[in-house]
């Protein structure tokens, strides 16, 4: 079997490594639950695309924006700040980790329908690139706390060019029901009113569809519906000095998805874009360059068997890695010893009380209890989405290089989950 996120996860003599380190020495040194990523990965899958971007001439000076929300660990985001990437992010919390790991400033896009007026006022103290802008009432808004500081605040309009990117529907955001970007057909009259307005400075137009896409042809059609728009904002004397096309290149999760490359799916985009050389071409891929370079590792606590079914019982739960409670998402779980034991088709849950605590449903596994799993494919989503439900702390978090294991966040102690909780006084007799 070809793993998700190969050759930096693979078996060797039987055994389960990331890169040179066996599995099973980062789970004696750091414990289970706990998220393994590899650094060989992380940066490959951010080279790539940043190469894929500088080798087509509508490229060329153009930036590769990681999407925080996908992992948003300090150790991974200095990693690519450092490799020259920047960042999109989506709330105040999410500024202050990119600046606190070396982010520029200036290279940062700020996203997400809710912006709040302090949150805007941090980016534009810091002094970001562009505020991805969702609505009437946000330019207004944005107008407003812009002239508080005597600054003219950078925005793109976020279109929502109403295509349906097939994939989850709790997942998808180009659609003309969804909440997020405002419908390409009001954008120009939107453009017109923004560049009027005395502390916006138009500077772009945005557009993100969805996420976990494995065509590359609604990503194709949006871009043709955005080029509708340009020639819109250019008949208006309004000009566009970068197109922001958002994430959403799937990974694959499964042996039978094949996602396309990314230069197959970035460069027939950028070939459309000719003759626009001057415009910057800004991406904003989360999860294509982080979740095959991680994956969760965990102790299985219990087998036990049933009349119809199964279990594994294993100390990692849905508190750990949500998405397949929540999405019925599919993570490929594999031993990280692969051992000459009999096996047979388990449903891989954790402790949680709730029957949608599962991690994966009737895998064949040859497996003792005892025995450690991998839950592949989880860099992205994963921690990021993690809780404290049932009063679980969170996994640690491991950063492995070539034969080298960094602690990139320790495992949550019991007490820092109440350490801001406070017991009202006892009542007076
Ligand atoms: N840009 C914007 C404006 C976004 O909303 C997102 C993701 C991205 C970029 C990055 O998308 P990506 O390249 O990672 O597909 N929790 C879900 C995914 C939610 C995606 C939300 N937006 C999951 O676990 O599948």
């Amino acid at each position: 079997m070809n793993l998700p996120g190969s050759p930096y996860f693979a078996y060797r003599q039987g055994f389960l490594h990331v890169e040179d380190l066996p599995l099973a020495h980062i789970a004696a040194q750091f414990g289970t639950p706990c998220y393994v990523y590899s650094r060989a990965a992380l940066t490959a899958n951010l080279r790539e695309f940043q190469a894929a971007l500088a080798a087509h001439p509508l490229g060329v000076g153009g930036l590769v924006c990681y999407a925080v929300k996908a992992n948003s660990n300090l150790a991974i985001l200095n990693l690519f700040a450092r490799m020259g990437a920047g960042f999109d992010i989506v709330s105040g919390g999410e500024l202050q980790r990119v600046l606190a790991a070396g982010a520029d400033a200036g290279k940062v896009v700020f996203s997400g329908v809710g912006k709040s007026a302090t949150e805007m006022e941090q980016a534009l103290a810091a002094g970001i690139l562009c505020f991805n802008v969702e609505s009437t009432a946000e330019l207004e808004r944005l107008d407003a706390a812009a002239g508080r500081q005597g600054k003219k605040a950078p925005v793109s309009l976020r279109v929502n060019p109403d295509v349906d990117p097939g994939t989850h529907p709790y997942i998808s955001t180009g659609l003309k029901s969804a909440k997020f970007g405002v419908p390409i057909a009001d954008a120009p009259a939107l453009y017109e009113r923004a560049a009027r307005m005395p502390n916006l400075e138009v500077v772009g137009v945005d557009c993100h569809i969805g996420s976990q896409l494995l065509d590359p042809a609604p990503f194709s059609e949006a871009v043709d519906r955005l080029l509708v728009l340009l020639e819109a904002l250019a008949a208006r004397g309004i000009a566009i000095h970068h197109l922001d096309l958002g994430g959403g290149l799937g990974i694959r999760y499964r042996q039978d998805e094949t996602p396309p490359e990314i230069s197959t799916y970035l460069t027939p985009l950028l070939d459309k874009l000719r003759g626009r050389e001057k415009l910057k071409i800004v991406l904003e891929p989360g999860r294509r360059l982080v979740g095959n370079a991680g994956l969760l590792l965990t102790r299985v606590e219990y087998l036990k068997p049933g009349a119809e079914k199964n279990f594994a019982i294993i100390d990692a739960a849905m508190n750990d890695l949500m998405r397949p409670a929540l999405y019925e998402s599919w993570h490929e779980i594999v031993e990280v010893e692969r051992k000459n034991i009999p096996g047979a088709t388990y449903d891989v849950v954790g402790p949680v009380c709730e029957s949608g605590d599962f991690l994966g449903q009737a895998r064949a596994l040859a497996i003792a209890g005892g025995d450690l799993l991998a839950v592949l494919s989880a860099g992205a989503y994963g921690m990021a989405m993690s809780s404290n439900y049932n009063t679980r702390p969170r996994a640690a978090e491991v950063l492995v290089d070539g034969d080298k294991a960094h602690l990139i966040r320790r495992r949550e102690h019991i007490a820092d989950l109440y350490a801001h909780e406070q017991q009202i006084p006892e009542d007076p007799c």
